[in-house]
């Protein structure tokens, strides 16, 4: 498990670090270093970090330290969808990621996006924070995913409406 970005970061080093930390790789979720960066050059791709305090970091104005949580979203008219949430394992069930959700409903409704799709594996205990945060089951794309060990999974498409 990786350890905070030591000292001030881009908004990159966090997320991954954080990704590092967050994500079982037995899943094969997390992205790598240039997935990430390549998404981020993306216009209607986004990211949110958060700090312990659930206080958003501000990447814009200068590198950052105490990076907690992260979000990454993707526009498309009328929508987003919720690509990735991590929040690092110590530092969890203290409301971090319903706050990363609050964050993106907020920028999301304010961009004029009407509903936020997800899609997740359908054993990944996130399901319970998608939906006490309101998200909604809509679809079952069955065997969606390969996982690391040969086996398939179905993904679970949940859609929240702003
Ligand atoms: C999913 C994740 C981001 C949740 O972060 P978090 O900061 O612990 O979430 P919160 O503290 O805001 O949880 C809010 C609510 O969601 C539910 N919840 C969150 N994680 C849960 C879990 N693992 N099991 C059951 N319920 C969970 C709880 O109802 C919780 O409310 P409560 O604290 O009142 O019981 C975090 O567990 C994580 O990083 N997981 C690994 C990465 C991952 O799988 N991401 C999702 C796919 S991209």
């Amino acid at each position: 498990m990786s350890g905070p970005v030591a000292s001030a970061g881009s908004q990159l080093d966090h997320v991954m670090a954080i990704m590092e930390a967050a994500f079982d790789p037995a899943w094969g979720e997390a992205w790598n270093r240039r997935q990430v960066s390549d998404a981020l050059t993306m216009p209607n791709t986004h990211a949110f970090v958060v700090n312990d305090a659930g206080e958003l970091l501000d990447f814009a104005a200068s590198p950052q330290t105490n990076a907690t949580g992260f979000l990454l979203t993707r526009y498309a008219p009328g929508e987003a969808e919720l690509l990735l949430i991590g929040v690092r394992p110590e530092m969890r069930g203290r409301g971090l990621g319903e706050r990363l959700i609050a964050v993106l409903r907020d920028h999301a409704r304010s961009h004029g996006a009407e509903r936020i799709f997800l899609e997740m594996r359908e054993n990944n205990p996130a399901a319970e924070l998608y939906r006490k945060v309101g998200f909604e089951p809509i679809g079952r794309r069955r065997a969606y995913y390969l996982l690391a060990d040969g086996t398939r999974m179905d993904a679970i498409t949940y859609a929240l409406s702003l």
